[in-house]
C-alpha cells in the first residue's frame, strides 16, 4: 500500500476534511498568532493547510505542530500570494508583460520562489492569467493584459519559474493558475461582478492561458469568485471537472478562492453551507480556502447522501499527492532551512532593476526630449516623486517598503553631484489639498528640465480596486496642468512619469507633455530603473500589453475585435463609430517608443501554400536609422479573411526582439505553426479552414503600421 493509501485508510472524516481546509494565519514578532482555533486544529489534524504566513521560523513552528503534534503527522501546505516577488519586489505582472520577454518572466518567478521558499513557503497563488480588456477593473495589473496568446506565453514562463525543474526541490513553489476563468470580463469592469460572455470568447480568449498552464504542469488552479453565465466558477462542473480534468488531464489540486464556497449563498445557488460545500466538492474543488464550509457542511452532506466518501477521498488524495510531490513528507522543513546569502540578494536586486527598466513604456518623446542631457538643475515634482512605499504597487505581503527606491532617490544615485535636484510634491496622490501647488510649480522656472511624477497610488489597482474614472486621482490634474503651463511658458521640457496599475485615460496629459513614460509599478528598484531610462543608460524597450483609451466611453477596447457589417468609413455616416471620439485607442497594444528609429521592410513568408502540419516562416528586415543603439519589438499578427465564423481583425501569433546599433540592420525570423491558425468553428470545435490568411508584421497593433503578406491554407 502506498503512503497515501495508508493514510487515507487511517484518517477519520474530520481529519480528511482538515486536509481539504485552508485557513489564514497572521504572524507577530513574538510568534504565530493563528486565526480562531487553528493552532489547536493543526494539532488535532482538522486544519491541513495555511495561507498568509511569512518567515521561516513561523512556518516551521506551525509545521512542527502538524508533523510532531498531530496523530498522523501529515505536513501542512503553506501558501502566500507571491505575485511579483517576495521580499524583493519585481515589477507588477502587467508591467513585466510589457517587456515581451518570457525569459525575464521566468527569471523573476524563479527568484521569487527562491526567496519565498527560504522563508518556509511551499505555494504561491500565482500566476494570475485573466485576460483583461477593461482598464476599469483593478486586477488587470496582476495579469497578462488584453491578449490570450500573450497569456499563454506568460502562463508557461511563470509556471516554469515558480515550480523550477522539480516540484520537490527545496526552492520550488507550487504555482496556482488563477482565476479560472473569465474574471477579467466582470460586468462594467466592476470587481466581483457577474460575468456574461459568449462560449466563443471563453474558448478563444479566456481559457487558452489556463490550457497553457496545465500543459506546463501547473500544480494547482483557483476558480474565480465570479459566475459565468449563471454558474459560479466555484461550482462550474463542466469547466472544472469536464474541461480541466477530463479534457486537459489536470490532476492537481483545485483550491477555492478566499471564502468563495460560502459566497455561493450570496450568488443565490446554495441555501446553506451544506449545499454550498456539496456543489463545490462535486464540481471538483479540493481545498476550501477560508469559508469553512467543507468542515461544517460535508459531514451533513455525507449523512444525507448528497456526497460520497469516495468523492471526499478523491479530493484528499489530490491534496496529499501535492504534499508528496512538494517533498513535504520526506522533509517538511526543507523550505526555510537555508537563509539567502547577501550575494544572492544583491543579484536579485540587480535583476529587479534590469527587468524594471525594460518594463517602462515610452509613450511619447517629442523632439527627443529623452534621454535628458547634462543638466545643471532638474525639478522632480509630484506626489509620486518621493514615494518609495508606492513603488511596488499592489500585492506584496512580505515586501520591505523601506528598501524601495523612489524616483528622487534613483536620480540622486545616478546624477553627478554637480546637478542640483529641486523637489516638491505639489499635492497628495488622492487628497484635496492644493496649497502646495504654487511652490512646486515655481520650481519649473529654475530648472533645465522637469520630471513630473503623477498617477495612481499602489492601492488603486489590484483586488477590490475598480475605478469608474481613469483620470489622475485627487487634485493631480490641476497640479499637472499648472506645472505644464508654467513650464511651457518658460520653455522647459516636461517629462511625465506616470504610475498606474492600468492604462489611464489622460489624453490631455499626453497632449501637453513633451515626453511620457508609463512606469506602471516597477518594484523595489523602481527609481533606479527609471533613472536608467530617463538619463539614457538604457534605451526603453517596453510595449504596452493593453490598449490605452482616449476616452472612458471606449472601454472595453482591444485590438482583437471582430469585424462588423458596417466598418467605420469617414465618408459614410451609418458606419461603426462614435460621433464624439475616434474609434482607435490613444496608444494601441504594442505601442512603445525607443531611443532608436526602426524601419521594417521586406516581409517574406514561406511556404505560401500551407498545410495544417506546416510551420510558416516569417522574416522581416529591420534597420535602426536612429542615432542611438536600441531594441525593437516586432509583432506577428494574422487575419483570416473569409471563414465560417467572423474572425478578429488581428490575432497575435508571435513577437521577437532585435537589438541594433545606429545604422545597423538585421533580420527577424518568426515561426508560426499552422495549427495556430485553427479556430473554434460554427460548432465551436477547432477547424482548419482552407482560404487566404493575411500575415501582418510590425511594431504594434496599429494596422496602418503593419506590413502585410498572405498565405493560402489548404487541406
Ligand atoms: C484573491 C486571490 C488570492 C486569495 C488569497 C483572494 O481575495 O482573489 O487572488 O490568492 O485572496 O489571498
Amino acid at each position: 500500500m502506498s503512503r497515501i493509501d495508508r493514510l487515507i485508510a487511517a484518517m477519520t472524516l474530520a481529519e480528511k476534511l482538515g486536509q481539504l481546509t485552508m485557513t489564514a494565519s497572521s504572524y507577530a514578532v513574538t510568534g504565530p498568532v493563528l486565526a480562531g482555533d487553528s493552532t489547536e486544529s493543526i494539532r488535532n489534524g482538522t486544519v491541513g493547510n495555511l495561507l498568509n504566513m511569512v518567515g521561516a521560523a513561523h512556518c516551521h513552528e506551525m509545521q512542527k505542530l502538524a508533523v510532531e503534534g498531530s496523530r498522523l503527522g501529515i505536513p501542512l501546505l503553506i501558501g502566500l500570494d507571491i505575485i511579483h516577488g517576495h521580499r524583493t519586489q519585481f515589477p507588477v505582472p502587467l508591467a513585466e508583460v510589457a517587456t515581451f520577454d518570457p525569459g525575464a518572466w521566468t527569471m523573476t518567478a524563479r527568484e521569487a520562489a527562491i526567496e519565498a521558499t527560504a522563508d518556509g513557503l511551499a505555494m504561491t497563488f500565482a500566476p494570475m492569467l485573466d485576460v483583461s480588456r477593461d482598464p476599469r477593473w483593478g486586477r488587470g495589473v496582476e495579469g497578462p493584459g488584453e491578449d490570450p496568446w500573450l497569456g499563454r506565453r506568460l502562463a508557461e514562463a511563470k509556471v516554469r519559474g515558480f515550480q523550477g525543474k522539480e516540484l520537490g526541490a527545496a526552492d520550488s513553489l507550487a504555482a496556482c493558475a488563477k482565476h479560472f476563468c473569465a474574471y477579467g470580463a466582470v460586468t462594467a469592469g466592476r470587481e466581483y461582478a457577474s460575468v456574461d460572455v459568449s462560449e466563443r470568447s471563453v474558448q478563444e480568449v479566456y481559457l487558452p492561458p489556463f490550457e497553457a498552464a496545465v500543459a506546463a504542469g501547473v500544480a494547482t488552479i483557483m476558480p474565480s469568485f465570479t459566475d459565468l453565465d449563471g454558474v459560479p466558477m466555484t461550482t462550474h462542473a463542466r469547466l472544472l471537472r469536464g474541461w480541466l480534468r477530463e479534457k486537459h488531464g489536470f490532476d492537481g489540486v483545485i483550491v477555492s478562492d478566499y471564502n468563495a464556497i460560502a459566497e455561493l449563498m450570496n450568488h443565490g445557488i446554495a441555501a446553506d453551507r451544506v449545499e454550498a460545500a456539496t456543489l463545490a466538492l462535486k464540481a471538483g474543488v479540493d481545498i476550501d480556502m477560508m469559508a469553512d464550509c467543507y468542515r461544517h457542511g460535508l459531514p451533513t452532506a455525507l449523512e444525507r447522501g448528497m456526497v460520497t466518501m469516495d468523492e471526499i477521498d478523491t479530493a484528499v488524495r489530490r491534496v496529499l499527492t501535492l504534499k508528496e510531490r512538494l517533498g513535504l513528507f520526506d522533509d517538511p522543513y526543507r523550505r526555510g532551512r537555508k537563509a539567502d546569502t547577501p550575494a544572492a540578494i544583491l543579484k536579485r536586486r540587480r535583476l529587479a532593476r534590469d527587468v524594471a527598466a525594460r518594463c517602462i513604456v515610452m509613450l511619447k518623446n517629442d523632439h527627443d526630449t529623452l534621454p535628458l542631457g547634462s543638466l545643471h538643475k532638474i525639478a522632480v515634482i509630484g506626489p509620486l516623486a518621493d514615494a518609495a512605499p508606492q513603488m511596488a504597487g499592489p500585492w506584496g505581503a512580505a515586501q520591505e517598503p523601506e528598501k524601495h527606491v523612489s524616483v528622487l532617490q534613483g536620480l540622486r544615485n545616478a546624477l553627478p553631484a554637480s546637478t542640483e535636484i529641486l523637489y516638491a510634491p505639489g499635492v497628495e496622490i488622492s487628497g484635496e489639498d492644493t496649497s502646495g501647488i504654487t511652490a512646486a510649480v515655481t520650481l519649473c522656472d529654475q530648472a533645465d528640465a522637469v520630471v513630473l511624477c503623477v498617477g495612481e497610488a499602489a492601492y488603486m489597482s489590484g483586488e477590490a480596486a475598480s475605478r469608474a474614472y481613469l483620470d489622475l486621482p485627487g487634485q493631480q490634474r490641476s497640479f499637472a496642468e499648472a506645472a505644464l503651463t508654467r513650464a511651457k511658458h518658460c520653455g522647459k521640457p516636461v517629462v511625465v512619469v506616470l504610475f498606474s496599475g492600468r492604462p489611464l485615460v489622460v489624453p490631455w496629459l499626453v497632449e501637453q507633455a513633451d515626453a511620457v513614460l508609463a512606469a506602471w509599478f516597477l518594484g523595489s528598484e523602481a527609481g533606479n530603473a527609471l533613472s536608467d531610462v530617463l538619463l539614457g543608460s538604457i534605451s526603453p524597450t517596453g510595449r504596452t500589453p493593453m490598449s490605452w483609451p482616449r476616452a472612458l466611453g471606449q472601454v472595453p477596447i482591444f485590438f482583437g475585435e471582430r469585424p462588423c457589417g458596417r466598418p467605420f468609413n469617414p465618408k459614410d455616416h451609418f458606419t461603426s463609430k462614435y460621433i464624439d471620439s475616434p474609434n482607435d485607442p490613444l496608444f494601441p497594444f504594442g505601442h512603445g517608443l525607443t531611443y532608436g528609429r526602426f524601419v521594417l521592410s521586406n516581409l517574406r513568408v514561406t511556404p505560401t501554400q500551407v498545410r495544417e502540419t506546416d510551420i510558416i516562416e516569417v522574416r522581416v528586415d529591420v534597420v535602426n536609422e536612429g542615432a542611438r543603439a536600441a531594441e525593437e519589438t516586432v509583432f506577428l499578427f494574422s487575419h483570416d479573411k473569409v471563414a465560417s465564423v467572423t474572425r478578429p481583425l488581428l490575432e497575435l501569433k508571435g513577437f521577437a526582439k532585435i537589438a541594433l546599433r545606429p545604422g545597423a540592420s538585421g533580420t527577424v525570423t518568426l515561426h508560426l505553426p499552422a495549427t495556430e491558425l485553427r479556430f473554434p468553428g460554427l460548432e465551436l470545435t477547432p477547424v482548419f479552414e482552407p482560404g487566404e490568411v493575411a500575415i501582418l508584421v510590425g511594431p504594434c497593433a496599429d494596422r496602418t503600421k503593419l506590413l502585410v503578406a498572405s498565405v493560402q491554407l489548404a487541406r
